[in-house]
């Protein structure tokens, strides 16, 4: 099984921190942003690491070189322009060259280890797996919502202005072999994007995409009300206490 973080993409909502440095660079408590995605995958024993990035791709190198301080070797592959999570994912099809895959975005922050969910998509036949997350109704539509009918994915739906559930799609796929395939199938959205949602709708009409409910927590940190939320919850979980 082999890892892809995702971190193209202009972090434009950062503006203007964000016009020198890349998003995923910035800090997240203690660390950069992106070493977060990359631990989980390492601790689910997923080394093979590609990074996806834009044109910033020598502060990447910097920072992590060959990934071994993180455990993981990584190699790294450029998406030019912001064009969406599945024009990044397409970027790697040569590095990832045939097998499974577990896609997690460089702006994700899982308090949870993905060991079993890696070790239970293992065992899957074929198709995908996600996993969502209950949240409330108004940060919903800063998502993907799926609607499960009956234990099942039946539609997904970005960013809703009515959710049809407080079940969100979190920045954490799993794909079999087949999804370069499916992404060239794909047409850009409205905001001009090759959306994962489109791509995962394809497994949801297969009746193929599988997946399960996050208990711990989970946040993006791609706005800064939710970068600083995602700080505070490491710090917390590292015990750290805030005084006044
Ligand atoms: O956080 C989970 C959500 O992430 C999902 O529920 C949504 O379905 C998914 O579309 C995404 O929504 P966002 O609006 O948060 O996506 P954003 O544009 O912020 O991109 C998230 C990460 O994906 C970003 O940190 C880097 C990567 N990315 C994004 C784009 C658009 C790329 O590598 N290339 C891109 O072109």
């Amino acid at each position: 099984m082999k890892g892809v973080v995702l971190a193209g993409g202009l972090g434009r909502r950062f503006d203007p921190v964000t016009r020198v440095v890349n998003k995923h660079l910035l800090d997240v408590f203690d660390q950069p942003m992106i070493y977060f995605p990359i631990r989980t995958l390492v601790k689910a024993g997923i080394t093979d690491v590609t990074v996806v990035t834009g044109k910033e791709i020598n502060q990447f190198r910097e920072l992590l070189g060959d990934g071994h301080e993180l455990g993981a070797e990584i190699r790294y592959a450029v998406q030019d322009g912001e064009l969406g999570i599945s024009h990044a994912l397409l970027q790697t099809e040569e590095l990832v060259a045939g097998g499974r895959v577990v896609v997690i975005l460089g702006d994700n922050i899982y308090q949870t280890d993905i060991s079993a969910f890696v070790r239970r998509y293992e065992e899957q036949q074929t198709g995908a797996f996600v996993l969502l997350k209950e949240v409330g109704t108004e940060d919903a539509k800063r998502f993907a919502v799926a609607e499960v009918v009956e234990g099942k994915v039946v539609d997904i739906v970005e960013k809703p202005q009515e959710p049809k559930s407080d079940l969100v799609v979190t920045g954490c796929y799993m794909f079999d072999d087949r999804v370069f395939d499916f992404i060239r199938t794909l047409r850009p959205s409205e905001r001009n994007e090759y959306e994962v949602t489109d791509l995962l709708n394809i497994y949801v009409r297969e009746g193929t995409l599988h997946h399960d409910v996050l208990a711990g927590w989970w946040t993006d940190a791609g706005t800064p009300p939710s970068k600083l939320k995602a700080s505070i919850l490491v710090a917390l979980q590292k015990g750290v206490t805030f005084h006044r």
